[in-house]
């Protein structure tokens, strides 16, 4: 008999699901569940890959220079102050594992992010969950939350799968008022989608404790690449760094997130139409009854008027090739997560979800 066991806390990590991308017996279908880009990744970064492909047997840079370069110069940030992640899960997996251990807490709204609690776990720590007010990030509740214990605040801004957002005065109340011994952790994966937004950077630029993380994995529509990065005062770099492995990126992931960063014409483009279709979808979804909030994302959060009736319309959409994402998971039992996609898709999934409101199943 072994008495082989994991460190306390890996059993409590419920597995992360991510969104589906087939239904069995259906084929042409359009997966709307991921919140990926519709477009795809830039043409800029795919010829980039192209070109390393014969460097494979090459081990790839350990310091990320050029692309933390490129990510410096178009978002006007110190590049010694940036830390490239495989995804910004492994930036999100960093700082639980720097900073947070068993009996310290980490901090997050009730329908944050799934990471940050698997995270959390991972560490040893104890997860706290916090209420939202009414899917918005809600910045008394969480500083009401924080104690001696807490290491980590975690706050998507946009949120995942809510799509709502805080200002910029609310993120620095919340910072100004955490207890000494915690970071606050600005998680800006959906930033690229909100018009001239920093995704937090000033406010990491103005204090010690406060980090943003970034993603290619979505405007940039790099997310099999599985690239991310973040942005922190040059003491929590330091030792972040310290934890990374020296060759967590590989060739192939670092010239394309270097290209698709510098190719700022298909960012614009992509960030356009994201709002152009979200706008149109929403409204059409609030035609057929199915109201949302205002989204600052690339998904609207779809609510029905029970767990049942999100249910079904899911299972009708799959039958119609539309695959979207149930977030009960979330705490969103009756709500579905729709990716904007194409004009297209867009058109689609409206229509499917009038017929379902029409009575259709
Ligand atoms: C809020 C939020 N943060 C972080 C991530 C992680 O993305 P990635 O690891 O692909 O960078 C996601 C992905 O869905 C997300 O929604």
């Amino acid at each position: 008999m072994t008495q082989i066991t994991p460190q306390p806390g890996i059993m409590d990590i419920a597995l992360y699901t991510g969104g589906k991308s087939t239904v069995e017996g259906v084929s042409n279908v359009v997966k709307l569940s991921s919140n990926e880009n519709p477009f795809g990744p830039s043409p800029a970064a795919q010829e980039a890959v192209r070109r390393v492909l014969h460097e494979m047997h090459r081990y790839p840079s350990t310091d990320h220079g050029s692309l933390r370069q490129a990510i410096g110069e178009v978002h006007g940030l110190d590049a010694g102050r940036i830390i490239c992640g495989v995804g910004s899960d492994e930036i999100i997996h960093f700082l639980a594992q720097a900073y947070a251990g068993p009996g310290d807490e980490v901090v997050f709204t009730e329908h944050g992010f799934g990471m940050y609690k698997i995270s959390a776990r991972v560490a040893g720590a104890t997860p706290v969950e916090v209420p939202e007010a009414e899917r918005v990030t809600d910045v008394d509740a969480l500083l009401a939350a924080c104690t001696e214990r807490t290491k980590l605040v975690f706050i998507a801004n946009p949120n995942n799968p809510t799509g709502t957002m805080i200002g910029q005065a609310e993120v620095e109340r919340l910072a100004d008022g955490l207890p000494p011994q915690a970071i606050l952790v600005l998680d800006g994966a959906y930033a690229e989608y909100v018009e001239g937004f920093d995704g937090g950077a000033s406010i990491v630029d103005a204090r010690e404790n406060v980090v943003m993380t970034r993603t290619f994995s979505k405007l940039y529509g790099l997310g099999g690449m599985r690239v991310g990065w973040g942005y922190a005062p040059a003491g929590i770099i330091d030792v972040l760094t310290r934890v990374r492995g020296p060759f967590n990126l590989s060739v192939p992931a670092l010239a394309a997130a270097e290209a698709a960063i510098r190719d700022t014409a298909f960012v614009e483009k992509c960030r356009a139409e994201n709002t152009r279709m979200r706008t149109w979808l929403a409204e059409a979804l609030m035609e057929h009854g199915v109201p949302s909030d205002t989204s600052c994302a690339n998904f609207i959060l779809a609510r029905f008027s029970s767990r049942e009736e999100a249910e079904a319309c899911d299972l009708f959409l799959q039958k119609q090739g539309l695959i979207v994402r149930r977030v009960a998971g979330y705490n969103l039992p009756a709500a579905l997560r729709i990716t904007v996609g194409d004009e297209a898709s867009c058109r689609r999934v409206a229509h499917v979800i009038g017929r379902f409101k029409a009575g259709e199943r």
